[in-house]
């Protein structure tokens, strides 16, 4: 028989008790944190969908792995294994460790970007940007245009707009030293690259001697998506569809706090002889000796074992449809949501439900804060605030507000979804009172972090 109900594909033994707060608690904590979900203590938090990264739960095969780390400073066997699975999935010639994404970015555009260059992703992220724009770079985001329409139902919002890339390069090839793609386009709602447009990509980039780099970080959730939706793949392992996607590009950024599944890591991979030397040497400089890269040897054990559950599909059944059942609860109660349903995420459309707060005056804010009183969960905004605010100053709206619901992995049950699907659907019937914020104080960059707010 065929049963319709998707089940978590895991019993749990062992739990976390999560602190229960009033109110007039949670409204006191946040004028503490100056407005900031993210200067908030996190035991403050009930259910904390601030972000799937480095929040999720490790299987009893990763703690395991754990004790079996070897902590020599110089070719441990743990980097070894960690080494090998890496490789069997990407098939990269230099596999560098490092601590998280970002340290993978830092490494990579202080190598190889000059001032006045240009890289162009479909969107990237905001740390992959400020690592660009660090170098004196620009980052130029290329989606397709199906993927700034948060409404629109399209399988692949992630794709990147070909035709814009081509402009680009014929006009500039000069300044592009290396193209990138998301996969999933977090910056974009968590949509995913068909192999279709990977493929496209890559004719483009060896038609210019271009080299082609993947922001991997959801490589695996990519990866089931194009199983599900893209017509052919329906009989591919997630697997040989995640190689086939590695297989296209000439390296990539990854942060395993994501489809790593685990708690803390990341790497840098390519195939480039001459940039994998720089980079290593300047991992020494800042991360540590090339066979562990900032990392413990227990985490370089964790991050082996995850990659090679995170592509299992019973997980990733799960995973995909768990986060669609949130995006489906609200959709049904009219909540704006991007459509379809990311696969990390819900990201709710906060100017479509907002309207008379207006960007400059932060209209995510203003729903992740009163998420956080009236229910005591956690989410981000990812719009003006994030994305808002210029090298050089001067601010404008972004292309999109919205409120990201991140669901980390393996943490919460259906239960704890429909207490989330319940509180997303009251807090929007009061979204008339919702008043927005402007900037208290600010550093210049990333300054979603750390600012503080008050209501406008
Ligand atoms: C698409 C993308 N790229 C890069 C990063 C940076 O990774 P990390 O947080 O491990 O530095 C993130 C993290 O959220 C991300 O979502």
């Amino acid at each position: 028989m065929n049963f319709r109900t998707i089940i978590e594909p895991f019993r749990i033994k062992s739990v976390e008790a999560i602190k229960f707060t009033r109110r007039e608690d949670r409204e006191a904590a946040l004028r503490q944190a100056g407005h900031n979900v993210f200067l908030l203590r996190a035991e403050d938090v009930l259910i904390d969908l601030l972000t799937d990264s480095g929040t999720g739960a490790m299987s009893a095969a990763q703690w395991g792995a754990l004790m079996q780390g070897d902590e020599s400073y110089a070719g441990s066997r743990s980097f070894y294994r960690f080494d090998a699975v890496v490789r069997d999935l990407t098939g990269f010639k230099h596999i560098i460790p490092t601590h998280q994404g970002r340290a993978a970015e830092r490494i990579l555009f202080h190598t190889i970007l000059h001032p006045g260059q240009i890289v162009p992703n479909n969107n990237h992220f905001d740390t992959t940007r400020a690592n660009i724009e660090v170098e004196g770079a620009e980052a130029l985001d290329l989606v397709i245009p199906e993927g700034r329409v948060p409404s629109l139902v399209h399988p692949f919002k992630g794709n990147v707009d070909l035709r814009a890339l081509e402009r680009l390069l014929a006009e500039d090839a000069d300044r592009v030293p290396l193209v990138m793609v998301t996969v999933t386009n977090n910056s974009g709602g968590g949509q995913p690259v068909s192999l279709e447009n990977l493929r496209a990509v890559r004719a483009i980039c060896n038609r210019y001697g271009k080299p082609l780099f993947l922001d991997a970080c959801r490589f695996a959730e990519n990866a089931y998506f194009i199983k599900l939706r893209e017509p052919g793949q329906e009989s591919r392992t997630p697997k040989a569809i995640a190689q086939e996607m590695f297989s296209l590009v000439d390296g990539c950024t990854m942060s395993a706090k994501k489809d790593g599944l685990s708690n803390i890591g990341g790497f840098l991979a390519m195939n480039d002889d001459g940039w994998a030397a720089e980079a290593r040497n300047l991992l020494i400089l800042t991360e540590g000796f090339p066979t562990y890269g900032g990392l413990a040897g227990y985490d370089l054990e964790a991050v082996a074992q995850g990659l090679i559950e995170v592509v299992e599909e019973s997980y990733l059944r799960y995973r995909i449809r768990s986060t669609g059942y949130l995006g489906d609860k609200l959709s049904a109660a009219g909540v704006p949501i991007i459509q379809p349903s990311g696969g990390h995420a819900i990201y709710i459309d906060a100017r479509a439900l907002l309207p008379h707060i207006p960007p400059l005056q932060y209209p995510g804010l203003a729903l992740v804060n009163a998420l956080y009183v009236e229910a005591g969960i956690r989410s981000v905004e990812i719009g003006t605030l994030m994305f808002g605010r210029h090298p050089d100053g001067t601010e404008t709206p972004a292309a999109m507000d919205l409120v990201r619901l991140a669901i980390p992995r393996r943490v919460y049950t259906q239960s704890h979804i429909d207490y989330v699907a319940e509180a997303v659907i009251a807090v929007a019937a009061m979204k008339d009172g919702l008043r927005g914020y402007r900037i208290v104080s600010a550093p210049p960059a990333l300054r979603h972090f750390t600012a503080r707010f008050e209501t406008a």
